[in-house]
C-alpha cells in the first residue's frame, strides 16, 4: 500500500480530499508578462519570505497529512537563491514513497542551468510557460523575455529526460493565429500541451477584456484542422485533455472562465510568506507562518493546516465583463502560482 494511508486524509466540507500542494516559493519573475504583472511591479520584502528550512517543514507538514503532490511555483521558482537545496530536501519524500510527485512550473529562463540538478532531486516533469514561438512576439508578451534563452531551457529539460508541458495564455489579437502551430511543434518534440484562459488577477498594465478569448473558440477553430478525442485526465489537474490523432501529442484545456473546475479541486496554495489560499479564485486565507514559528514542533502548525481546510469554499467567482473590469482577486498569480 502507499504511505498515504498512513496519514490522516485533509478533507474539506465539500468532501474533496486534499492531496496537491502548490507552493510559490518566491514572487518575483525575470520576465513580466502583460496578462500577469505589470512593468513596474512591486515585490515583497525578502525578509517577509519563509527561509527554505521553513517551506521545506510546511510541505513536509502537509506530506505527513496525506499530500502526494508538490508543485512548486513563483514568480519564477528559479530565480530563488539556492532553491535547488528545497527540491533536494523534497526529494527525500519521493525516496520513501510519502510523496508521488515532485515538479515545477517555470518560465524556462534558468532551465538550461539547472534542469540536470532537478532531475537528479527527483523531478520527472516540468510546465515550462510559453505563449509564442517567434521571437519577436514572445519580447512584446513577456516584456522581457529572450526567447532562445528559454528555448536552450526547453531543449536542456527535454535533454535531462524530464516529461514536458508547454502552458500557453491564449490571448485574443496576441497569439491566436500561432494556436495551430503551437498544437504541430509540441506533437513533434512529444510535449504535451495546455490552453489558458486569461484570468483576472491582481492589476496589470491593460485591458483585460481585450485579451480574453475563450477556449471554446480556440478548441473550435484546432477542430477544424486537427482530430482532438477526449482523454481521461491523469495528471490530477484542472485541465480536460484531448489526444491530438494527427500528431499523438495530448492537447489539454483549462478552462476556468468558460467551465467551472472547481467540483473536483483537490489542491490548495501556499504562498513565499506562508500563507495559505485555499481557493485560487478566493480571498479566504490562513497564516501558516505564525504558528510554524510559535513552535518548534509540529503540532500548531498542524492544527492550523487542518483548520484552513475544513474552510475550503466550494468554488471561485471569476468574471470577465465590461462592467467588471477589475480583478476578482487583488493578488497576482506570481503570488499564489498558477
Ligand atoms: N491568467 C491566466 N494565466 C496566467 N498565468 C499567469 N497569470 C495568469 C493570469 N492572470 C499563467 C502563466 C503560467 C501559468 C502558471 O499561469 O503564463 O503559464
Ligand atoms: Fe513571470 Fe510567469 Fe508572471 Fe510571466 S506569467 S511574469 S513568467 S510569473
Amino acid at each position: 500500500m502507499n504511505k498515504s494511508s498512513a496519514g490522516p486524509a485533509l478533507i474539506d466540507p465539500f468532501g474533496r480530499a486534499v492531496s496537491y500542494l502548490r507552493v510559490s516559493v518566491t514572487d518575483r519573475c525575470d520576465l513580466r508578462c502583460v496578462y500577469c504583472m505589470s512593468e513596474d511591479m512591486t515585490f515583497l520584502p525578502k525578509a517577509e519570505l519563509l527561509s527554505l528550512e521553513e517551506l521545506d517543514r510546511v510541505c513536509t507538514v502537509f506530506v505527513e497529512q496525506g499530500v502526494r503532490k508538490l508543485r512548486i511555483t513563483g514568480g519564477e521558482p528559479l530565480v530563488r537563491r539556492d532553491v535547488i537545496s528545497l527540491f533536494q530536501s523534497l526529494g527525500r519524500h519521493l525516496k520513501t514513497g510519502a510523496l508521488e510527485e515532485l515538479t515545477l512550473t517555470s518560465n524556462g529562463t534558468q532551465l538550461a542551468k539547472f534542469a540536470d540538478d532537478l532531475k537528479r532531486a527527483g523531478v520527472r516533469r516540468v510546465n515550462i510557460s510559453l505563449d509564442s514561438l517567434d521571437p519577436t512576439r514572445f519580447k512584446t508578451i513577456t516584456r522581457w523575455g529572450d526567447h532562445a534563452k528559454v528555448m536552450d531551457g526547453i531543449r536542456a529539460a527535454k535533454a535531462a529526460g524530464l516529461k514536458i508541458k508547454i502552458n500557453t495564455v491564449a490571448m485574443r489579437g496576441v497569439n491566436e493565429d500561432e494556436i495551430e502551430d503551437l498544437v504541430a511543434w509540441c506533437g513533434a518534440e512529444g510535449f504535451d500541451l495546455v490552453f489558458i484562459e486569461t484570468m483576472p488577477m491582481g492589476d496589470i498594465d491593460g485591458d483585460r477584456t481585450a485579451q480574453y478569448l475563450p477556449l471554446s473558440i480556440v478548441r473550435a477553430r484546432l477542430e477544424r484542422r486537427w482530430t482532438l478525442n477526449p482523454i481521461a485526465d491523469t495528471t490530477g489537474g484542472p485541465a480536460r485533455y484531448t489526444r491530438c490523432s494527427e500528431t499523438g501529442g495530448r492537447v489539454g484545456f483549462i478552462t476556468p472562465m468558460t467551465h467551472n473546475f472547481c467540483e473536483s479541486c483537490n489542491r490548495v496554495r501556499l504562498t513565499c510568506t506562508g500563507t495559505l489560499y485555499m481557493c485560487l479564485g478566493q480571498d479566504d486565507a490562513a497564516d501558516l507562518r505564525t504558528p510554524m514559528r510559535a513552535s518548534e514542533g509540529n503540532g500548531p502548525l498542524t492544527t492550523a493546516v487542518q483548520e484552513a481546510i475544513s474552510r475550503k469554499p466550494k468554488g471561485h467567482d471569476f468574471i470577465i465583463d465590461r462592467r467588471h473590469n477589475r480583478p476578482a482577486v487583488n493578488r497576482h498569480m506570481s503570488v499564489t502560482g498558477g
